[in-house]
Formats: C-alpha cells, sequence, structure tokens
C-alpha cells in the first residue's frame, strides 16, 4: 500500500430516463434531499441532478445524468451490480420495507448477511438498490485487527437454498408507515458492489491507486460458486464508513457491463484537498494509468481513470462543495451554472424540462 489512501466514496454517479421522475423517486421516496441542480459541465443540454445528506456531505451523494435517449443499461463486468445505502438499525429498515412496499415499489429480503442486513428493490430505471444496516460490522467472524486474512465461509443458514425464503418475504413492518422518520433516513452509501472477471487483480489495482484494504474475502450468500471479497479504507482496527468497495468474481466469458439509464456511470472516491489530488495523479501515472488533467466541476475538481476491468473511476475533492453558490436552506432549489456557461444560461434552461 502506497501514501495514497482514499477515505471513502465522493458520490456515485448513475444515469437516469427522467429526470422528474429521478427527483419523484430519491427525493420524495427515499428522502433524500436535492443538493444541486445543474447540467452536465460536457453536455450543457443534460440535466447533472446531485442529492445527498449533510448539505451533500462526501460519502452520501448521489448524482444523475438525465439521457433521455439513451439505451437500458445491463450490469456485467466492468460495471457496478447495485449500490446499497446506509440505515442504522434492523427497525429502520423493516419501516423502510413497509414504506417501500405499500408506494407501490417491491423488495427482496431483509436477508441477514452476518454483517448487516439487506433489503433490495429497484429505482424506476431498473438500478438495483439496497439498503444495509450499518452494523453489526465486518469484525463479525474475524478479529478487527486481521480483517481479510482468510477465507471467510458463509453460515450455511444465511445462503441460498437454506434459508426461510417465506418468512423473510413475509417479515414487514407491523403498521403502515405514514411518513418517513428520523430513524429512517438513508445516511450515506454503505457499500457499492461491482462486477470483475480477476479478484486478486482487482486487489492489487484498488491497494495500489487507492489504498484500499481487503477487509473480508467469502463467497456470494445467493450463489456459492462466486467469490466475494470486500475492500474498505481500514486502518488496520476500524473500517471506516461509506468506504466499502465490493466485487463478484464472473468468469472472463461473463457478459460485460453495458452503459445505458438504469446503470451506473462512475464512482468518485474521496481526495481531501487540490493539493494531494495533484500529488495523487502523478502516483496513479507512476502505475501506468491513463488519468484525465484536472476538471473543474465547480463543487470539487475531479480526476478520472479506469480500473483493470473498465470502471470508470474518479478522484474528487472534498471542496469547495455545494453551499458555494446557494446557502445549506436552498440547495437545489435552482439552476445553478458554472461561470463558463452562465452567458448561455437563457438558452441552457430554455432546453430542460422544469422540475418540481
Ligand atoms: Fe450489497
Ligand atoms: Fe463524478
Amino acid at each position: 500500500m502506497g501514501d495514497f489512501v482514499t477515505s471513502g466514496f465522493h458520490h456515485i454517479t448513475m444515469v437516469a430516463r427522467d429526470a422528474q421522475q429521478t427527483v419523484d423517486f430519491y427525493r420524495d421516496r427515499l428522502g433524500v434531499p436535492i443538493v444541486k441542480r445543474t447540467v452536465n459541465f460536457d453536455d450543457p443540454d443534460a440535466y447533472h441532478l446531485y442529492f445527498g445528506h449533510e448539505s451533500g456531505a462526501p460519502g452520501t451523494i448521489l448524482t444523475f445524468f438525465e439521457w433521455p435517449h439513451a439505451s437500458r443499461g445491463q450490469f456485467g463486468i466492468g460495471g457496478i451490480h447495485h449500490l446499497a445505502l446506509s440505515v442504522e438499525t434492523v427497525e429502520a429498515q423493516l419501516m423502510w420495507k413497509r414504506w417501500l412496499n405499500d408506494a407501490g415499489t417491491p423488495t427482496t429480503g431483509p436477508y441477514d448477511r452476518g454483517w448487516f442486513s439487506s433489503l433490495y428493490f429497484r429505482d424506476p430505471d431498473g438500478q438495483i438498490l439496497e439498503i444495509a444496516t450499518a452494523g453489526p460490522g465486518y469484525s463479525l467472524d474475524e478479529p478487527p485487527d486481521a480483517l481479510g486474512e482468510r477465507e471467510i465461509e458463509p453460515a450455511v443458514e444465511r445462503t441460498h437454498g437454506h434459508r426461510d425464503e417465506a418468512a423473510i418475504a413475509a417479515l414487514t413492518h407491523p403498521e403502515p408507515v405514514d411518513a418517513m422518520t428520523d430513524a429512517m433516513t438513508l445516511t450515506g452509501i454503505h457499500h457499492i458492489s461491482g462486477i470483475t472477471t480477476d479478484l486478486e487483480r482487482a486487489n492489487e489495482f484498488y491497494s495500489a491507486a487507492l489504498g484500499l484494504r481487503l477487509v473480508k474475502r467469502t463467497v456470494n450468500q445467493d450463489d456459492g460458486s462466486m467469490r466475494h471479497h470486500f475492500w474498505a479504507h481500514y486502518d488496520g482496527q476500524n473500517v471506516a464508513a461509506r468506504s466499502s468497495l465490493t466485487l463478484f468474481e464472473w468468469l472472463d466469458d461473463g457478459k460485460h457491463a453495458r452503459g445505458g439509464y438504469g446503470q451506473t456511470h462512475h464512482i468518485a472516491f474521496r481526495a481531501s484537498s487540490e493539493d494531494e489530488q495533484l500529488a495523487w495523479r502523478d502516483h496513479l501515472i507512476s502505475l501506468g494509468l491513463d488519468v484525465t488533467t484536472v476538471q473543474d466541476r465547480k463543487y470539487f475538481k475531479s480526476i478520472y481513470f479506469r480500473a483493470p476491468d473498465g470502471l470508470l473511476l474518479e478522484i474528487a475533492t472534498d471542496s469547495p462543495g455545494f453551499t458555494l453558490d446557494e446557502d445549506p436552506a436552498d440547495l437545489g432549489t435552482d439552476l445553478q451554472l458554472p461561470a463558463w456557461l452562465e452567458d448561455r444560461r437563457d438558452e441552457i434552461a430554455a432546453r430542460l424540462t422544469p422540475l418540481r
């Protein structure tokens, strides 16, 4: 491991067909506030919407490009299978199940994964989402100072074919949930799970490029023939929240991911400062990676590169953040543009569908 260690996720960017549909789902059904309405700086005719908690704190940020003419994406090698958001307790997770089901969003689970409990559903574009509990955590089945050191065989009663699917499906909050409660707040990215053909190569890459460390080596509890490894910001004692990347291993002849709506476009990790980002860029280049120049995204600075299996990655700075051009109480209310697009504001605004 080198000196370059990300503290975790900055944001995840997905592709949506319809901006209003995305707002209705993420803001109104999942309760994640909009923190910025802007456009794709590389394609100003398209919305770029940012959602997040705590005024858009890194690790809580979900962003969407609206591409109405995109075809449907498909998960596969080099892509993201699902995005998991955190909830504090199993009780709150059951409230989510009741709330989503009563609103017409079907769910699967909750499954007891041991380290956390998982409830699955899809957004209106088909992106697979999960609500995962914060605990009990990765030290459930190995010592906290020795995570990822040995292969962990999942408890048989948690695996596909051995669990009581009918009981799991029937389990829900006993009363209707009339309104989202504070306890239900989705506090950020719990983990992001992708697909690769080579976990050993992935381990070399993620440790060298981002300083992430292997914290769990196991198999997919839904398909015991598939290896499943977890990485995170891990100091040898604690695993940071909002930092877990997991990868399923598919055979090399499996299908590659196809970009499009309902799929992740890229995932971004944190750099603490612009100076650190510049040094990090040199470090990535020294590893033989193709890295873009620093891009000014107004709310942060970005560099982009790809994982060996093709996944697009970004390193984004924590600053200046989303309160740069709006007060915390007004985040996401008006269309915001970078200075270099301000003289085209009327033309750009006229092409965008107004959002409620
Ligand atoms: Fe997951
Ligand atoms: Fe990004």
